[in-house]
């Protein structure tokens, strides 16, 4: 299926600051240099936090990671979770067409979808919302027909039973997920044949249901309020709960701007900051290719060239207030004492 994004995009994105800070603790998890890695995640974030995945979004998680534009476009478009268009308010609906769910009805399950939601895939119903779409298998092929919706997977569908659930997500109920025949998983429909001495366990549903129904929500989406941020890995996130904060604004600076030097105001932890020398353009022997500076990706050398630098011989004396002024503009904090980026311009700047 051809993947594109919507005509109608807003100006700008921004994680909210709860999400940044998820965000950047995301990208702590990989080993330097491989930020790129934490893509998914961020695109997912972004998407969780907008309903749908903008182009301003994507360009946001590019400028994050110091990744070019269409490789995170690669990764948006390539991944039927990333919704590329507007999705109902309450959920998108996800239905397995593939051949187990085909032939056990996955028609009849995109009828009542066509009938209830839209006629058509990827429209928003008329009241706002559901949305819907026929996606490949799902991994779920024992529980044919299935559909995933907000989180979760509901199984052994029917046509009744699905247009009961949307009639239930609809009045602000969350049906339970998984099974919808009375089956605990995917055990034959007469009953076990085999082990049957196994004890399913001490919970009603099995366990990925039961995680669900203790969570209460499929279709909730993430918003940065969750308690804590799940960042272990970053030393002060342990599990200190944060308090929901009200809806953070974004910010209005179109994402792809680059920071102007001279626009910069510094605030008053900035104090210990210093502006290094910088240039209005590189020198008549042409600029310095600052990419060769392992950590400097074309985005970033972009940056640096905005911000007045050119130059190895620029780059190699930076004193810490002077690299704490260029931190404090660059949108991934510590990557140039993580890099050393001083010795290795020193280095580059010998040759
Ligand atoms: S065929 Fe539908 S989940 Fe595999």
């Amino acid at each position: 299926m051809l993947r594109r994004l919507y005509h109608d995009q807003p100006e700008t994105f921004a994680f909210t600051p709860d999400n940044q800070k998820w965000a950047e603790a995301q990208m702590k998890k990989f080993p330097e240099g491989r930020q790129a890695s934490a893509v998914i995640p961020l695109l997912w974030r972004a998407q969780e936090q907008h309903g749908w995945l903008t182009r301003p979004a994507i360009e946001y998680v590019g400028q994050m990671l110091d990744l070019a534009y269409i490789r995170v476009l690669e990764v948006a478009s390539f991944y039927f979770m990333f919704q590329l268009q507007p999705v109902g308010s309450i959920a998108h609906i996800q239905v397995c067409g593939t051949l187990s769910c085909m032939i056990c009805g996955a028609e009849d399950l995109i009828g009542v979808c066509k009938d209830k939601i839209a006629e058509k895939a990827h429209e928003v119903s008329a009241d706002g919302k559901f949305s819907w779409e026929e996606v490949e298998c799902l991994g779920s092929c024992a529980n044919a027909p299935m559909a995933q919706i907000g989180k979760d997977y509901y199984e052994d569908l029917t046509a009744a039973r699905l247009s009961e659930i949307i009639d239930e997500l609809a009045a602000g109920q969350v049906p339970v997920p998984g099974p919808q025949n009375g089956r605990f998983a995917a055990e034959p429909l007469k009953g076990l044949t085999t082990l049957r001495g196994f004890d399913s366990g001490k919970t009603k549903y099995n366990a990925s249901v039961q995680a669900a129904v203790e969570i209460g929500d499929t279709v909730k989406r993430i918003d940065g309020t969750e308690v804590p941020l799940l960042t272990p890995w970053v030393k002060d996130a342990a599990a200190k709960p944060t308090k929901p904060k009200p809806a953070a604004k974004p910010k209005a600076a179109k994402p792809a701007a680059k920071p102007k030097a001279a626009a910069a105001k510094p605030s008053a932890a900035d104090v210990s900051e210093e502006q290094p020398l910088t240039l209005d353009a590189a020198r008549e022997t042409g600029a310095d290719d600052l990419k060769k500076i392992s950590g400097v990706g074309p985005k970033l050398e972009g940056v640096l060239n905005d911000l007045g630098f050119w130059h190895f011989d620029q780059i190699a004396d930076w004193t810490d207030a002077q690299v704490a002024w260029v931190d404090s503009r660059l949108k991934f904090k510590g990557r140039i004492i993580r890099d050393n980026w001083m010795a290795q311009a020193k280095e580059l700047a010998k040759k």
